[in-house]
């Protein structure tokens, strides 16, 4: 069984004082979901002050990004021992944003993914195709490239312990949602992606559905059968609509 995953990106928003009554409020919430696991992504610079109230409680904690080297003469970048250290148990790998602002590549990302990996951290690998790939029909290309570098580079077995995020690039910020049916066939088909290289594998990976998920939508998007839970970033900045969100992934 997959327990569902809820995951709040909050992207490049919040203060100290915001974050420090957010996570009141989520930490507090949350210890009422039963059911589905809830992660914050914070900035990383949030992240020590998040820590301290995450610690002894259910909610886990996250980053947006990591840099694929170990250590050394990278200014401004973030390790994945430093997110480790720093209390992280998941990375964001290749959400559309940096893929489009940084121009991560699906070779770059696969070495996120790695690297994130190799120092115990739980990858969630986001993948997703824009409108003009929709419209011309090569959604479930874009996607199988996106989650195939992965794959060949990190091996399938890696998926044991990772999270793939469905966030099609046009429903991000947008307040256009995809439709449970349109999300379930892409879930569908990179579950069955996967199981072409292990069946149990596939079986057991949670995929998330991001993109414009609100209070008012996910139940409908959580009750297909291969969406295990939510990539949520507006509606994670607001405490009452993220825990609706947490409780309809409990199902
Ligand atoms: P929104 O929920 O704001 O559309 O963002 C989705 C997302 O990009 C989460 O990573």
């Amino acid at each position: 069984m997959r327990t569902p995953l809820v995951a709040g990106n909050w992207k490049m928003n919040g203060t100290q004082a915001s974050v420090a009554e957010l996570m009141q409020g989520i930490t507090q919430g949350a210890g009422n979901i039963d059911g589905a696991d809830v992660l914050v992504c914070p900035s990383f610079v949030f992240l020590s002050q998040v820590r301290t109230v995450t610690d002894g409680t259910s909610v886990a904690l996250g980053a947006q990004d990591l840099y694929a080297e170990e250590g050394g003469a990278f200014t401004g970048e973030i390790s994945g021992s430093m997110l480790a250290d720093a209390g992280c148990e998941y990375v964001i790998v290749g959400h559309s944003e940096r893929r489009a602002l940084t121009g991560d590549s699906d070779s770059l990302v696969a070495a996120k993914f790695s690297a994130a990996q190799k120092v115990g951290l739980t990858p969630i690998l986001c993948v997703g195709e824009s409108l003009e790939e929709r419209k011309s029909d090569t959604t479930l290309a874009v996607i199988g490239r996106q989650f195939s570098t992965v794959a060949d580079a990190v091996g399938i077995e890696a998926f044991r312990n990772a999270v793939v995020a469905y966030e099609p690039v046009w429903a991000i910020g947008t307040g256009e949602t995809a439709t449970p049916d349109q999300a379930q066939e892409v879930h569908s088909a990179l579950r069955g992606m996967a199981a072409k290289r292990s069946a149990k594998i596939a079986a057991d990976l949670r995929l998330l559905y991001g993109g414009s998920v609100k209070a008012a939508n996910a139940a409908d998007l959580f009750s297909m059968a291969d969406i295990d839970g939510g990539l949520i970033g507006g509606a994670s900045l607001d405490t009452n609509e993220f825990l609706s969100i947490c409780e309809a992934a409990t199902g």
